[in-house]
C-alpha cells in the first residue's frame, strides 16, 4: 500500500514536470513578439516607380467599359492619388494602432492583430480575409467588435478580436509550394486556442478565407462555436438549377445573380492566370506598383457598390492604395496569387453538411459576385440566420462596416461557450 502509494506520488510529480516542461516548450516555439510596420524606407522606391510608369494619353477605345478590364481614367485617377494625395507614414500609423504580433506555427511565420475586449466576457473571433484583401479591409470593424454593444437580437455582445494574415500574404511567410487553405485552418486554429488560449472562438470569414473558415467549422468542431460567412467555398447553383428548385431571387439577388454570372463569363482571366501561371503574373507585377495596381484594383473597383467610398462605405481610393501598398512594400504579390494554384478546386459541387451543431450565419452583399440563396447555405450547416444587405459588395469590411459588425455581432446570441 505504502509502496503503491509512493509510485503514484512520484508518477505525479513526474505527470506535473512533464506538463510544465511541455508548456514552456510550446510557448517558446511559437516565439510570439509584438510586431509594428515599419515598411517607409520601401517609398522612395514605390513613388518613384510608379512616378516613372507613363500611362496612354487617352484611352485606345472609351467605350470599353469596366468589364474589359480597368479603365485608363481610374487607374490615372488612382496613380495621381498615390503620388500626391497619399500619405503611407499616415496609413501606417493607423495601421499600428491596431495591436499586432507574430508567430511561429508549424515552420511558419504568422502575423496577425489581437484587440482585446474590456469585457472579461468577450467571445473570441478570428476574421480571414482573402485576395486581393489583407487585414486592412477589416480595420475599420475590429476596434467597434471590441466593444460591447446590444446585438439586435438583444444580447450585450463584445469581442476578443483576432486577424490573421493568410500564408504568404503581406507579413505572414510563404508556406511550402504544396499547402492548402485545409492546412492554414490547421495553423489558425492553433493560433487561436495554443498560441493565444482560447478554448472556443467564432470564426467570419470572405473569399480565401471563407474556404479556411469553412475548413475551421467542418474539422474543429470542439473548438468552433459559431461561424459566419459572406462566401462559401461551395459553387453557387446555376440559374437554371434555381428555376428547378422553385428558388425565386429578390431583386436584390437578382442583381448578385446578374454580376455572378458576368463573373464567370468574363470575369476569370485572373483566377485562370493565377490558377495556372501564378509564376507569369507573379514576377511580372513583382517590382511593378503600376502593374499590381491595375491587376488589384480591377477588382475592388468592379466588385464594390456603385457607390462605394459615400457612407456607410469606406471604400474609396486610399482604401485601394494602402491595400497595394501593402502587397509592393511587403513583396508578397507572387506568394499571394499562389494560393490559387494551390487549391485548384476550391468551390466544391457537391454540397454536404459540416459534422457540427455550431450555429451557421450568413450574409449576402447585392454588389458581392456569388449568390447562395438560403435553401443552399441551409444545405452545409446549421444555418441560423440569412441576411441580404442591398449595400456592398465583395468587401463587406470596407464597403459596409456598420452592417458586417451588426451581422458579426449577432453571432454572440448563438455562440456556443
Ligand atoms: C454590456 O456589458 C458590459 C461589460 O459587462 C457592461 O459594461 C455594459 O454596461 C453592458 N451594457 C448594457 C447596455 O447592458
Ligand atoms: C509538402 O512539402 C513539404 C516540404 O516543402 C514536405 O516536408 C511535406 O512532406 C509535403 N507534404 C505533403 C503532404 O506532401
Ligand atoms: C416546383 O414547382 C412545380 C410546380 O408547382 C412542381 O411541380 C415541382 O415539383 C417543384 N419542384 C421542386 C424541386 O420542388
Ligand atoms: C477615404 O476614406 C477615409 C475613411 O472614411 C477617409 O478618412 C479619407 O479621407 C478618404 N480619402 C479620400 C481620398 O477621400
Ligand atoms: C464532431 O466531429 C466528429 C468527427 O467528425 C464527429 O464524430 C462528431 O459527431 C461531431 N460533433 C458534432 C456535435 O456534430
Amino acid at each position: 500500500m505504502g509502496r503503491s502509494l509512493s509510485l503514484t506520488a512520484r508518477f505525479l510529480v513526474a505527470a506535473t514536470f512533464a506538463t510544465v516542461s511541455v508548456s514552456v516548450r510550446v510557448s517558446t516555439n511559437f516565439d510570439l513578439k509584438p510586431f509594428t510596420i515599419n515598411l517607409g524606407d520601401k517609398i522612395p522606391r514605390l513613388k518613384s516607380l510608379v512616378k516613372n510608369t507613363y500611362l496612354p494619353a487617352k484611352a485606345l477605345y472609351p467605350d470599353a467599359g469596366p468589364e474589359k478590364g480597368i479603365e485608363l481614367e481610374t487607374l490615372g485617377q488612382l496613380r495621381t492619388d498615390w503620388l500626391t494625395n497619399f500619405d503611407w507614414e499616415a496609413r501606417q500609423a493607423e495601421l499600428n494602432q491596431m495591436t499586432q504580433f507574430s508567430a511561429t506555427i508549424e515552420g511558419l511565420t504568422v502575423h496577425f492583430v489581437h484587440e482585446k475586449s474590456n469585457d472579461p466576457g468577450a467571445i473570441p473571433l478570428i476574421l480571414i480575409h482573402g485576395w486581393p484583401g489583407s487585414f486592412h479591409e477589416f480595420s475599420p470593424v475590429i476596434k467597434p467588435l471590441t466593444q460591447s454593444s446590444i446585438s439586435a437580437s438583444g444580447r450585450n455582445v463584445s469581442f476578443n478580436v483576432v486577424v490573421p494574415s493568410l500564408p504568404g500574404f503581406v507579413f505572414s511567410s510563404a508556406p511550402p509550394a504544396n499547402w492548402t487553405t485545409v492546412d492554414t485552418a490547421r495553423i489558425f486554429n492553433t493560433l487561436m486556442t495554443e498560441v493565444l488560449g482560447y478554448s472556443r472562438y467564432a470564426v467570419h470569414s470572405t473569399d480565401w478565407g471563407a474556404a479556411v473558415g469553412y475548413s475551421l467549422y467542418e474539422s474543429f468542431n470542439a473548438t468552433v462555436g459559431a461561424a459566419h460567412f459572406v462566401f462559401l467555398p461551395f459553387s453557387p447553383p446555376s440559374t437554371q438549377e434555381m428555376a428547378e428548385n422553385n428558388i425565386t431571387l429578390s431583386d436584390t439577388q437578382k442583381v448578385t445573380e446578374q454580376l455572378y454570372i458576368e463573373l464567370t463569363t468574363s470575369g476569370m482571366g485572373y483566377f485562370i492566370e493565377q490558377t495556372t501561371k501564378p509564376n507569369d503574373i507573379g514576377l511580372a507585377l513583382y517590382d511593378n506598383p503600376m502593374g499590381q495596381l491595375a491587376w488589384i484594383g480591377t477588382t475592388f473597383k468592379l466588385y464594390s457598390d456603385p457607390r462605394a467610398g459615400t457612407p456607410p462605405s469606406v471604400l474609396n481610393n486610399t482604401a485601394i492604395l494602402t491595400s497595394v501598398s501593402l502587397y509592393y512594400l511587403t513583396e508578397s504579390f507572387l506568394s499571394s496569387v499562389w494560393i490559387y494554384a494551390q487549391n485548384p478546386s476550391m468551390f466544391r459541387t457537391t454540397y454536404t453538411k459540416a459534422p457540427t451543431d455550431a450555429p451557421l450565419l450568413f450574409s449576402m452583399y447585392e454588389y458581392n459576385p456569388g449568390l447562395w440563396p438560403e435553401e443552399y447555405v441551409a444545405k452545409v450547416g446549421n444555418l441560423v440566420s440569412y441576411k441580404v444587405h442591398d449595400f456592398g459588395g465583395h468587401f463587406a469590411g470596407l464597403d459596409n462596416p456598420p452592417a458586417l459588425i451588426a451581422d458579426i455581432r449577432e453571432m454572440g446570441q448563438h455562440f456556443k461557450a
